[in-house]
């Protein structure tokens, strides 16, 4: 989802000497294959839009997947990239570097100042030792090296797999489906009160040429909206746009995670960058990338 983005928003703006590889090209696990990879393109700027990503589930069940191919991932990107003199940096890292009762909205000097929620601390482990690792290069070495801290990220090419999808996707799809299907009722994870802040993929990706295209002094920014909301509120506008008139039953029997999640963008502001699209116009316009592309959507397996 942000990488496709990303590569959009560049070639939309102009930029025309683009190198990417998917994994079956180049597995970025692989370290020598990553160093023989800039050996030869030689790029003088690297954006890493690649991890393992999934929602609190596949987070639950793989956590040595999520903690080891992160680290392996970024260690071969931030290492190679180092050490082949590349001029700038991008590590993209999640909200989720930050602890759960972190104070809201979270600045970027909350990071490690408490515990981390459990069901991502893998994850959120080997994001954060991406971000440590550029901010050690900035101070040894004085290079451009920049981690931008996306919120909730949605928007064409997101998962919409149920069993490894965040809950935006997953709601659009339950949703749909119930509509399609006549359901009585669709069921939901947890109680619906934990709060957060979602972010469209095509705003992180002109926050990303954005911090391209200019120096910031320090490392670490968060990238988001500055406003949030209950789960429940967020059903009830995908409910509202998908267009399905059954019930909502939620599960609480399932986590419900940190109860709120809410970036502070003044940062970033002051730098002069702002996230631009609405929720409910990034909602609407998912919800059609979704209609005409359900029929290809593959399985995302861990
Ligand atoms: N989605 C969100 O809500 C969210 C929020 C905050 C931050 N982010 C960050 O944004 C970045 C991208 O996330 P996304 O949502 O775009 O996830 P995504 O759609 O799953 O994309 C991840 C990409 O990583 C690539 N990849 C995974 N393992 C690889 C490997 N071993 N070698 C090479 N490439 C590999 C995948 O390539 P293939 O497709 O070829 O497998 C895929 O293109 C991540 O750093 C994530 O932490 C995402």
């Amino acid at each position: 989802m942000v990488g496709s983005a990303i590569w959009n928003a560049l070639k939309n703006k102009g930029y025309e000497n683009l190198v990417g590889r998917n994994s079956k090209e180049l597995d970025l696990r692989n370290q020598a294959a990553v160093q023989e990879f800039f050996a030869i393109e030689k790029p003088d700027v690297v954006i890493d839009a690649a991890a393992r990503v999934g929602g609190i589930l596949a987070n639950n069940n793989y956590p040595f997947t999520f903690l080891m191919e992160n680290m392996q991932i970024q260690n071969n990107l931030i290492d190679t990239a180092l050490n082949q003199n590349v001029d700038k940096f991008i590590f993209l890292g999640s909200s989720c570097i930050y602890p759960k009762l972190a104070p809201q909205p979270m600045t970027e000097d909350c990071l490690l100042t408490s515990s981390l929620e459990p069901t991502n601390e893998w994850y959120a482990i080997a994001k954060i030792s991406g971000v440590k690792a550029c901010e050690s290069i900035r101070k040894q070495f004085g290079k451009d090296f920049v981690s931008l801290m996306p919120t909730n990220l949605y928007g064409p090419n997101d998962n919409f797999d149920l069993k490894t999808s965040h809950v935006l996707p997953a709601m659009i799809r339950k949703f749909h489906e119930g509509k399609i299907n006549n359901s009585e009722s669709v069921t939901l994870w947890g109680s619906g009160l934990p709060m957060r802040e979602f972010l469209h993929v095509h705003d992180l990706a002109d926050a990303v040429i954005f911090s391209l295209e200019n120096s910031f002094t320090e490392n670490l920014y968060n990238i988001g909206t500055g406003v949030d909301l209950t789960i429940k509120s967020l059903a009830e506008m995908i409910q509202k746009i998908v267009g399905y008139k059954g019930e909502i039953v939620w599960d609480s029997s399932k986590p419900d995670g940190t109860p709120r999640k809410l970036m502070d963008v003044s940062k970033m502001a002051n730098q002069g960058w702002k996230a631009k699209i609405t929720l409910e116009d990034g909602i609407k316009s998912t919800y059609n990338w979704f209609l005409e592309n359900e029929h290809s959507f593959k399985e995302v397996k861990i």
